[in-house]
């Protein structure tokens, strides 16, 4: 397997194996030197160099790699702090009323359905949880609950405790049927599995920066459908809501065309400028071949854990698959096995009754290979 990375990109994997995206991933150093190089610039010079000007195009960077990103144009685009606020931000926009439904799963993260939740609380609009096992949530299930009351698929393209990966054309053509919007949590899809946002039928999909994205805290980017960008008043507004910001008139608001709407506020600005970069490290390696890479490295681990009679709980083999390689070691605690892992220098996560691997593109064979070598050694003990 050829590295697709550079040393000294990401100093860890010198010395550990840590293959944990779907929680949080290593940023490219990179990205963490233009986060740093940005907030010490404000912090010597306050707005002499990010003045009024360079502060009202503080997202066009994003825009540029985030249409890279999405296959899509720079317009579409818009950069907020999380996934969390703008998908909550999109939920008040959409609204769905009382008669209407809301169709999830019930093995969704919480985030992704929440903010229509919480409109649930204030509409009286029904939630409804396609049901999952194992981490696993069936095509048929979820749009068995579509019908004609349905106003929004909320769903997460890779979902985060198994990695089975929705078809998005798919969901999309059921939702859209019923005259319902397919909105997509990309978080754990994003900067892994190629997604080509305009082809996939998708209203809205928004992916937080720092998993797969290899991104900063505080940062998210969100494509929003060219149709839906003069229709959809954002939930939160404030100064940037304008169409032209430094107008600073309280008597008006009037909304820019674009996806541009939804940034509302003044951030962290320096995180959008790290997820920028990290996007565009990652979009010069190209998505397609850290897809491929990573899959390799999820194939490589499936069957190490097969040759120690370990249950993987992921889809293997299928279309629904990512490079989220999640397992049960019945028997034994996996909070224990997590930890004499991290002992070793190898880090993956426990969540739920599970042990779940995310290899990105700074792994390589030899830490599949270690992480199979010690876990046999810790079955044994
Ligand atoms: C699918 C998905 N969406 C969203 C989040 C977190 O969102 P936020 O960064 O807004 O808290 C996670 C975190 O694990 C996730 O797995």
């Amino acid at each position: 397997m050829i590295n697709i990375t550079q040393p000294g990109d990401f100093p860890l994997t010198e010395t550990w194996s840590y293959m944990d995206a779907a929680n949080v991933a290593l940023m490219p150093m990179i990205a963490a030197r233009e986060i740093t190089e940005w907030q010490t610039d404000v912090a010597l010079n306050g707005g002499i160099n990010f003045n009024d000007h360079v502060e009202a195009k503080a997202f066009d960077g994003l825009r540029l790699q985030g249409a890279r990103l999405f296959n899509c144009n720079q317009d579409d685009i818009a950069g907020g702090s999380s996934c969390t606020e703008l998908l909550s931000s999109i939920a008040w926009a959409v609204m769905p009323q009382k008669h209407e439904n809301v169709v999830s799963t019930d093995i969704v993260f919480p985030s992704t359905i929440y903010p229509f939740t919480r409109v649930s609380h204030h509409t009286g609009c029904e939630i409804r949880l396609a049901r999952g096992h194992n981490g696993y949530a069936s095509f048929t299930g979820i749009v068995k609950n579509i019908d004609k009351n349905t106003a929004v698929v909320s769903i997460s393209h890779a979902e985060y405790t198994g990695g089975q990966l929705h078809d998005l054309a798919a969901l999309a053509e059921a939702a859209h049927a019923h005259g319902a919007l397919l909105i997509v949590d990309a978080t754990q899809s994003a900067g892994a599995i190629p997604i080509d946002a305009p082809a996939s039928g998708a209203d809205v999909i928004i992916a937080g920066s720092y998993k797969w994205l290899c991104g900063p805290f505080g940062a998210a980017v969100m494509y929003l459908a060219p149709r839906l960008q003069s229709k959809l008043e954002p939930g939160f507004v404030g100064f940037r809501s304008h169409k032209e910001m430094w107008n600073l008139s309280p008597d008006r608001l009037e909304y820019p065309d674009t996806a541009k709407r939804f940034e509302s506020s003044t951030m962290a600005f320096g995180c959008i400028k790290g997820l920028e970069k990290s996007i565009e490290y990652l979009a010069d390696i190209g998505i397609q071949r850290i897809y491929e890479h990573n899959i390799a490295l999820a194939d490589r681990l499936i069957e190490g854990l097969g040759g120690l009679d370990i249950e993987v709980v992921s889809p293997v083999n299928s279309s629904e698959r990512t490079s989220i390689v999640t397992c049960r070691v019945t028997g034994f605690d996996p909070v224990e096995i997590v930890k004499n892992l991290q002992e070793r220098n190898i880090v993956v996560h426990k969540r739920q009754e599970f042990i779940r691997f995310s290899p990105h593109l700074y792994n390589d064979e030899t830490d599949v290979d270690r992480a199979i070598t010690e876990l046999r050694s810790i079955l044994r003990r």
